[in-house]
């Protein structure tokens, strides 16, 4: 399967809609019984206990699991699937490797925050990624509503740099301040508030399965979950081989080292529809 064998909007058009806003929806969503397999996958991922598996701070409540590309089959496949190694290409513009996989599981009721950040101050910083030439794309495993902590972005906002980073005094190279609601690199509200004012914040809202791009830089957050449905997001990081860190020293669940471009392989088990 290739982007080319699904009917929907151009790879031009998306990268044009993605260059300019930062983020884009992509015109594909997984079919129910491919996001239910995900589904189960991160339940039994989620019941085990190893570093890549992340708890909210009442250290009950699994917030995140990471890297599980590097253990789950069916999370390797994913990472492998032709369409989505297609987009990322064309949105880096070549050859990717997997930077970061993760499902911020943001549980019913329990699930906490996201403060405002851009994700390539954690990797320009933490790790010496030379530049933002990676890409997100989000996948939600469950309906994303208002409620339940939907990601909002800012658009525009990847093109402007970054913003508020800490005094390298400041810094600590706990990683677990990377992954928790009180991250160590984040937009002071104020600035998010003046940024949205003038460019407005758009919420992420989508069914299970469906696909949404948004760029290292862009200013991002997400509420904490009030509702009564989960919001498993899961988010998978490519970043241009020619773009690798030289010597990141974070766990590898966190920054990915194996930089051989990704292999595209269809896997009849994870199918993508025209949305
Ligand atoms: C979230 O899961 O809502 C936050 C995702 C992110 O910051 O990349
Ligand atoms: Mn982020």
């Amino acid at each position: 399967m290739t982007v080319s064998t699904l009917v929907g909007t151009p790879l031009t058009e998306l990268k044009s809609a993605y260059d300019k806003h930062g983020h884009c929806p992509l015109p594909y969503r997984f079919t129910e019984d491919s996001v239910e397999l995900l589904r189960r996958r991160v339940a039994r991922i989620s019941a085990q206990v190893r570093p890549e598996v992340v708890h909210e701070k009442d250290k009950d409540t699994v917030r995140a699991i990471h890297g599980c590309h590097e253990f789950d089959d069916v999370c390797r496949a994913l990472v492998s699937h032709p369409v989505l190694v297609e987009l990322a290409e064309t949105l880096t513009g070549g050859p990717v490797y997997v930077y970061q996989f993760k499902v911020n599981l943001k549980q019913a009721r329990e699930g906490t925050a996201w403060p405002w950040h851009q994700d390539y101050a954690f990797w320009s910083e933490e790790d010496g990624m030379p530049r933002p030439d990676a890409v997100n794309f989000a996948l939600p495993l469950d309906d994303v509503h208002e409620e339940n902590g939907p990601l909002m972005v800012i658009p525009g906002s990847h093109d402007l740099g970054l913003f508020d980073l800490p005094d390298r005094s400041e810094r600590t190279s706990d990683w677990r301040k990377h992954v928790s609601n009180d991250l160590a690199y984040t937009v002071s509200t104020e600035r998010a508030e003046r940024m949205f004012e003038e460019r407005g914040k758009v919420p992420i809202l989508g069914g299970a399965g469906s696909l949404h791009a948004f760029h290292p830089s862009i200013v991002h957050s997400s509420s904490s979950n009030r509702s009564a449905d989960r919001r498993a997001l899961l988010l998978i990081t490519y970043n241009a081989v020619n773009n690798a860190p030289a010597n990141p020293t974070r766990p590898r669940f966190l920054v990915g080292r194996d930089t051989t471009p990704v292999v595209a392989r269809d896997d009849e088990r994870l199918v993508l529809e025209t949305a």
